[in-house]
């Protein structure tokens, strides 16, 4: 944690989530009492299908929508995609960008992110831009330098710490139950926070807030946040049960 900066926990529910998951919903609000509130700042990223539903529902429970990817462009005949107003007009206050899901699957470049980074912002939105390596860059030692290569490429210079929030999530603790030590997320997230102190300037990227992501459980959360410039967490299957989320950002109390 960085003791001046109110943390946030999002919850990632990638491809999954129908319309009963508005029930789940609802308990996630319910879990949400007022010691939660004043600690804690939490964010779901459901399925863009269930995005306006859920910012419906949201009014009173103190959580914000966001959402999981956005096109660069802000209209267009881009078939499938989803522009960045369309999803604010939605509902949505913030939006993943450059998940490692994205950057593999989708073969997503620091450019592409970046330029997406550049439409959440034209747009209103949080963008939570994701970096991590991968197992083979971080046997090979490279850690730090792809992460600062990552960083430099997607993160445009003249966001604030209003707009951004960095997610690092190591690519091989993503749905492995694998996570690094809290030394080594310490030694990433101090390499990260001077990065950013580079890129953004010093008091923004001294005030931004940089998530860790990756295999978080209840199990293993609080160790994490206690983990200096670990300043929230990035929740992918955890943050399907409201209990285990709830139980996760409940750290915070
Ligand atoms: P996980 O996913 O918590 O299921 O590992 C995290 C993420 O990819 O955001």
């Amino acid at each position: 944690m960085t003791p001046s900066i109110r943390p946030l926990i999002v919850g990632n529910w990638k491809m999954n989530g129908l319309t009963a998951s508005l029930n789940e919903f609802n308990a996630f609000g319910a879990g949400n009492d007022a010691a939660l509130r004043r600690a804690v700042d939490l964010i779901i990223c459901p399925p863009a299908t269930l995005l306006s539903a859920l910012a419906h529902s949201a009014p009173g429970k103190g959580i914000s929508i966001g959402a999981q990817d956005c096109h660069m462009k802000d209209s267009g005949a881009h078939t499938g995609d989803l522009s960045a107003a369309m999803l604010a007009d939605a509902g949505a206050s913030a939006v993943l960008v450059g998940h490692s899901e994205r950057r593999a699957d989708h073969g997503e470049s620091d450019a592409i992110v970046r330029a997406k980074a550049e439409a959440a912002y034209r747009n209103g939105l949080t963008a939570i831009i994701c970096v991590g390596e991968t197992r083979a860059e971080r046997e090979a030692g490279k850690t730090l330098s792809v992460i600062r290569r990552q960083l430099k490429g997607s993160v445009p210079e003249t966001m604030t710490a209003r707009d951004l929030v960095i997610g690092y999530e190591p690519v091989w603790a993503i749905g492995t139950g694998l996570t690094p030590t809290a030394k080594d997320v310490e030694e990433v997230h101090a390499s990260i926070r001077a990065e950013l102190k580079k890129i953004i300037g010093k008091e923004e990227g001294a005030r931004t807030r940089i998530l860790y992501g990756g295999s978080v459980k209840p199990t293993n959360a609080k160790e994490l946040l206690a983990v200096p410039n670990v300043d929230g967490l990035l929740v992918g299957g955890a943050s399907l049960k409201a209990e285990d989320f709830l139980t996760i950002a409940g750290f915070y109390r």
